[in-house]
């Protein structure tokens, strides 16, 4: 990967923050390995996720619950090295950040060993506290509202968030007390679009959206469904762009279009 100021192209958190100013859209996916991030930096993203998702695309499981910080180090590192461009991001996994000690040495783990350069961790009470933690130390931080899929078995399934209208205010105060904390990005997953858009619209930092509607200052697919080879039953928020596609690039770079031009999410990869 190149250092940031032998390449005025790079993406940073600044340039984000000033995308969604201009009302430009950010275009994001995950990976999980060089060899496609290579192919999705050429092909225009914003930025990279390596997911804990992976525990499922690429390992195997059922859930995110057993993956590891050394398997996201291991991933990280991959898809630093596919990188020129994108901003990288890494996910803290399942209770590497249940303890402020924990939380400050996984980070520094994902950013030192793995070269990530911001790190997402998902919604619980904790996490304002672990944010404005991180925040204190220079981590930048990505927090994950929502469904958030670590915590599955304490929903009992994978399901929308935020319909009922007490549910929906505190998601609202939620993203509000993040972002006073110092999130530099907020993550909606599977939220009404409705809610995502009063959310996006109360935010100054950038909000990216996965099942959660048009409005969103971006969105973000898992690499897997995209490429129509993720294990099980295809998302209604995804999309497959490789039936129409003649190669991977060019499948990834239709995704990038269609969400810079505001056609991809549609009304139907959307919830009410
Ligand atoms: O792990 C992951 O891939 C994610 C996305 C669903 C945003 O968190």
């Amino acid at each position: 990967m190149s250092a940031q100021n032998e390449n005025p192209e790079k993406i940073t958190n600044r340039t984000l923050r000033l995308m969604k100013e201009r009302g430009e859209k950010i275009a994001s996916m995950t990976a999980y390995d060089a060899a496609f991030a290579a192919v999705l930096d050429s092909a225009g993203i914003d930025f990279i996720l390596v997911g804990d998702s992976l525990g499922m695309v690429v390992q195997g499981h059922t859930t995110t619950i057993p993956v590891t910080i050394d398997d996201i180090i291991y991933h990280t590192k991959m898809v630093a090295r596919g990188v020129n461009r994108a901003m990288l991001m890494a996910d803290m996994p399942f209770m590497s950040y249940a303890s402020p000690q924990d939380c400050l040495k996984n980070a520094a783990r994902l950013m030192k060993e793995g070269g990530a350069e911001i790190v997402k961790l998902e919604w619980g009470e904790l996490e304002i506290e672990m944010v404005r933690r991180l925040t204190e130390c220079g981590v930048p931080v990505c927090a994950h509202l929502g469904l958030t899929p670590q915590a599955i078995h304490k929903y009992g399934g994978y399901r929308v968030q935020g319909r009922e209208k007490k549910a929906a205010e505190k998601m609202k105060q939620d993203a509000l007390a993040l972002e006073e904390a110092g999130a530099d990005i907020l993550l909606l997953e599977c939220v009404p679009m409705g809610l995502a858009a009063e959310i996006t619209a109360q935010s100054t930092v950038p909000v990216i959206g996965i099942g959660a509607g048009p409005d969103a200052d971006g969105q973000i697919l898992v690499l897997y469904d995209v490429l129509d080879i993720a294990p099980g039953k295809r998302t209604r928020f995804s999309k497959n762009y490789l039936e129409q596609a003649g190669s991977i690039h060019d499948a990834l770079k239709a995704y990038v279009d269609e969400v810079k031009s505001g056609t991809f999410p549609r009304e139907e990869h959307a919830f009410r």
